[in-house]
Parts: structure tokens; C-alpha cells; sequence
């Protein structure tokens, strides 16, 4: 396939903002650094890093929930919007890393869980203490059917059903993860007016946006209705997972757009913030949390290269598809790993983790690092009797625990990596004294020096920031795309396999310079006409004619 007339933006915004031309760096900040010596990362430990972060020359921080939770769910169960958990510090420690965060030119996002709620929430506390209580309705309560059974089919994405029976007021409560989160009704105004409170709270201190969790669950269907099952399913009748069932009424309803225009409304009375929303969804679907003449969010986190099986076709097929549904006006986003899905070297190997990182930098949207991809961390395989994340341990039997993906950052040889002094909450891998910052830092070929030119190159360059996109063509084997603006032209090209391949295509010639490869050898060679490359070889070409 070879394609060489669509051209994304069709017409270039003129403006730009941080967030378009800047790297988000997740930070999932119990694994982050221990500064106190309980084995868990905080905040004090994160400040001692962002040196670190300067250097490597990302420009965003996004730290993942760091707020009083009971940790059922390791602070996505949130008891207290407005503290600090004092595992991580205090709230004289959030302001001391936001001001080093702000004095080093960086910025600030934090973890928005608007969604649910831990049950030990004084919110949920009220809710459930009696039917009258004028809390009662915050919450999604329900009868049981007639003879005393779930409202409806709806069922938890950590297993079993989302229906909790409270015996104390004789009726069921909604929720959409674990039993200790119960959902917020996001119809009930006072509950939008709540939370809206507590963005403008983290607003009103300086931090620079939010990633708002699970956005696509916020309001669910006002008439309960059953989720279908999937099609032709081969589920387990009696076991009934998630997966089974499309959430069709349960997730994504329209009236999510009103609540997510709110949240941008307020967002936007600050100078210069962002709001980025969790959106597991089909790209037709995603597209539409830009909302109507963008007054959505910012940026619907697209996770295409989290979930799409790694072929050239089908990465190919969904960077154009995605290109070319993105609203006029509207910017695009990648990312390639998260707290919750196995990590990027864990999917592809090694190799092909430098070709994701040449692709998530290379291409035209807002990139998300997830720590410790930038040193080829992989997923640490945790025993079973040292699982601690809620999603393994409901499902037992079904290896999908989110623990190998949220191990302690790997900075250097000495024990426990750097990390801490003491046991730390996740077990390092054996190969950590090998793997880490310091021994990647001052080695050219390794993934952290790789992953360092990449980001410079972007940040030095127009074209690959916030330049067009436009596809050549992709085969079997690779996929190849223009970056351009004005009078600067990058030729990508990524062998998303294993085995030498050709690039020629079909109609046009492209010569320049190899401005970086995978191969290190490469770099500065000239390249015409057909382009010959190795197996797990990408290459970087600046055109010059
Ligand atoms: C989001 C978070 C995940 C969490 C879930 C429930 O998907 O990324 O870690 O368990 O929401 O809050």
C-alpha cells in the first residue's frame, strides 16, 4: 500500500502549546524513589529525580494517584481528594515539588479519579448510612430484582459482579471496579459541582492539568440497562468475565461529553493547563472525547500501540486510520505503556522496543513515557505468594496482574537498585545491578542513551514536534512516514521485523541523510533510491532534496 497524497493536519494549527510539542513522563510514584526507607516511593524521592527527568528531557510529569486511600486499589480508591497519602509525604511536600518541578521549566499533572470513590470516603460513608441521608443519591443505589438478585448483568472489569448488596440499607450499590470503589453518580449535580471543586482546589496551587481516570465510565445508561453479550462469546456461563459482555450501557453514554466539556470549561479559566482522559475505546469512539468543536479533552489518551498486535499493517492501518478521524483542530497523542498493561519490552523484545521508541517520538502527537521504558525495563515476574495488585489476585487463574509492570525504578547497581534502602514494596529483577540509569547513562548504545537522542532530536526539531505526517507506504515487514515543516523533511522508516527488509517505493525517490538509526553505525551515511535494512533497524532520514 502506498500512499502519498494524505497529508495530516490538513491545515496546520498556527499555535502551539506545551502540551503539543512536549513528552509526558508517567510516574507511577510508589515505584519512583524512596527517600524515608519504607520501601515505598514519595514525593521527596521524586523531587532527588528531576534532575534526572531534565536531563533525559521530557517536559511534563504525570504522577499516578498520590492522595489518602486505603489502597485497595493502590490509590485509585481515593478517600481524600484534597491531602496527601502519607506514604508519599505531606502536603508541604506536593508544594516543594511542584515549585522544583515549575523552577526547572517542567510541568505538573496530576492523577483526577472522578469515577468512583474509596468506600472509607466520608462521601460514600454518609451514602451508605442510610436511604434518607442527603448523600444517598451521591452514589448509584438500586433495588434488587423481585427475588432479590443484581439489578441488572452488569459486571466488575477485577471480576464477579459490579453490584454490592449493602445490608444495612437493603439495597445494591454500583461499582465498576472493586467493591471498595463504589461509582459516583455523575448525574446528581452536586456531585459534578464536588468534584469541580476539587479541580479548581489542584488548580488553584499551580499543577499544570490532569489525567482523569476512566473517563469513558463516568455516567452509565439512566435506565440500567443489560449489556449485551459479546457475540458468538465461548465464556464461562457461570463465571461471567468482563470481556463477555459489551459494556455498551454501562460505559460511554452521550451525556459523558456534557460532564467532560465541564471539566475542559473549568480547566480552561487557567492559563496554559491541559486535561488528558483514560479512554479504552475504538478509535471512531476515542475521537469523540475531543468533543464538539473541541471543547472536549485535550487529549484522549490514544492507546492503539498499548493494544494492537505488533504487525506493520495493522500499526500502519491505525496510524492513518487515527490520523485521519482526529477532529479539524484537534491534537494527537501515543503512548506505549502504563501501570496497567504489560510493559513495552515485555510485548516486542528488546529490539523492537527501540523501533516503538523511534515510532512514539517519531510521530505526530503528544508522546506518554512510561518510567523505566527509557532503560528497556521489562515486566518483573512476581512469585505468586507476592502478588499484591487487586485485578491478579480476583483472578487467580487467569495471570493478570498488573504487579510485573509497576516494579521499583531501576537507577544503579547498588542495592535494591537505588531505589530504597529497605525491601521494597515489588521485587526488583535479578538482572537490576546490570539494568539501570547509571550503567546505561555513559554507554552510547544503550537503550537510555537511544531513547535521550530521540527526544533531543524532536525537541531540536520543528518537523518532528509539531511538523505534518504524511505516510509513504507499508509492506509486511515496515512502515515508513513524512515528518515536515517548512523547509525541513524527515523520513522515517521502522522494520517492525525480525528480518532484513527493503524500502522502494513505487513512485517517488527519497535521498538524504541518516541522521539516526538503531544500527549506531549508521548515522551520517547517505541513502538513494531503495534503502536496505537490517532486521529490528529503523531509520531516521533528513531529506535533502
Ligand atoms: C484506571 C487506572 C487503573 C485503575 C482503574 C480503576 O484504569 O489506570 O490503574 O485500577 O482505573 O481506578
Amino acid at each position: 500500500m502506498e500512499h502519498t497524497t494524505a497529508i495530516f493536519p490538513a491545515e496546520p494549527s498556527a499555535q502551539y502549546r506545551w502540551w503539543h510539542h512536549g513528552i509526558i513522563y508517567q510516574v507511577y510514584p510508589r515505584s519512583f524513589q524512596d527517600s524515608n526507607g519504607d520501601g515505598v516511593g514519595d514525593l521527596k524521592g521524586i523531587i532527588t529525580r528531576l534532575d534526572y527527568l531534565q536531563w533525559l528531557g521530557v517536559d511534563c510529569l504525570w504522577l499516578s494517584p498520590i492522595f489518602p486511600s486505603p489502597m485497595a486499589d493502590f490509590g485509585y480508591d481515593i478517600s481524600d481528594y484534597r491531602g496527601i497519602h502519607p506514604l508519599f509525604g505531606n502536603m508541604e511536600d506536593f508544594d516543594e515539588l511542584l515549585s522544583e518541578v515549575h523552577r526547572r521549566g517542567l510541568k505538573l499533572l496530576l492523577d483526577l479519579v472522578p469515577n468512583h470513590t474509596s468506600d472509607q470516603h466520608p462521601w460514600f460513608l454518609e451514602s451508605r448510612s442510610s436511604r434518607d441521608n442527603p448523600r444517598r443519591d451521591w452514589y448509584i443505589w438500586h433495588d434488587g430484582k423481585a427475588d432479590g438478585s443484581v439489578p441488572n448483568n452488569w459486571l466488575s472489569v477485577f471480576g464477579g459482579p459490579a453490584w454490592e448488596w449493602d445490608s444495612h440499607t437493603g439495597q445494591y450499590y454500583y461499582h465498576a471496579f472493586l467493591k471498595e470503589q463504589p461509582d459516583l453518580n455523575w448525574r446528581n449535580p452536586e456531585v459534578q459541582q464536588a468534584m469541580l471543586d476539587v479541580m479548581r482546589f489542584w488548580l488553584e496551587k499551580g499543577v499544570d492539568g490532569f489525567r482523569v481516570d476512566v473517563m469513558w465510565h463516568m455516567i452509565k445508561d439512566s435506565q440500567l440497562r443489560d449489556n449485551p453479550p459479546v457475540p458468538n462469546a465461548a465464556g464461562d456461563t457461570a463465571n461471567p468475565l468482563y470481556d463477555d459482555y459489551l459494556p455498551v450501557y454501562s460505559t460511554d453514554q452521550p451525556e459523558v461529553h456534557q460532564i467532560v466539556r465541564m471539566m475542559r470549561e473549568l480547566t480552561d479559566a487557567y492559563d496554559d493547563r491541559v486535561l488528558i482522559g483514560e479512554i479504552y475505546l475504538p478509535i471512531p469512539k476515542l475521537v469523540t472525547y475531543y468533543g464538539q468543536d473541541n471543547s472536549g479533552a485535550h487529549l484522549p489518551f490514544n492507546f492503539q500501540l498499548l493494544t494492537l498486535p505488533w504487525n506493520s499493517r495493522e500499526i500502519a492501518g491505525a496510524i492513518d486510520a487515527y490520523e485521519g478521524a482526529l477532529p479539524a483542530g484537534s491534537w494527537p497523542n501515543w503512548v506505549l505503556s502504563n501501570h496497567d498493561k504489560p510493559r513495552i519490552a515485555s510485548r516486542l523484545g528488546l529490539s523492537q522496543a527501540r523501533i516503538a521508541a523511534m515510532l512514539l517520538l517519531t510521530l505526530r502527537g503528544t508522546p506518554t513515557i512510561y518510567y523505566g521504558d527509557e532503560i528497556g525495563m521489562t515486566d518483573v515476574p512476581i512469585p505468586l505468594d507476592e502478588i499484591v495488585d487487586p485485578q491478579g489476585l480476583n483472578m487467580p487463574d487467569m495471570n493478570v496482574s498488573r504487579d510485573p509492570c509497576r516494579t521499583p525504578m531501576q537507577w544503579s547497581p547498588e542495592i535494591n537498585a537505588g531505589f530504597s534502602a529497605r525491601k521494597p514494596w515489588l521485587r526488583l529483577p535479578y538482572n537490576a545491578a546490570r539494568v539501570n540509569v547509571e550503567k546505561q547513562k555513559n554507554d552510547t548504545h544503550s537503550m537510555l542513551s537511544f531513547y535521550r537522542k530521540l527526544i533531543d532530536m524532536r525537541k531540536k526539531s520543528a518537523a518532528l514536534s509539531v511538523g505534518s505526517y504524511s505516510p509513504v507506504y507499508s509492506d509486511g515487514q515496515l512502515i515508513s512516514y513524512l515528518r515536515q515543516e517548512h523547509d525541513e523533511t524527515f523520513l522515517i522508516i521502522l522494520n517492525l521485523s525480525h528480518r532484513p527488509a527493503y524500502f522502494r517505493p513505487q513512485n517517488t525517490s527519497y535521498n538524504g541523510i541518516i541522521k539516526l538509526s538503531t544500527e549506531e553505525e549508521r548515522i551520517g551515511m547517505r541513502v538513494t533510491n531503495v534503502i536496505t535494512l537490517a532486521g529490528d533497524e529503523g531509520l531516521l532520514v533528513q531529506i535533502d532534496d
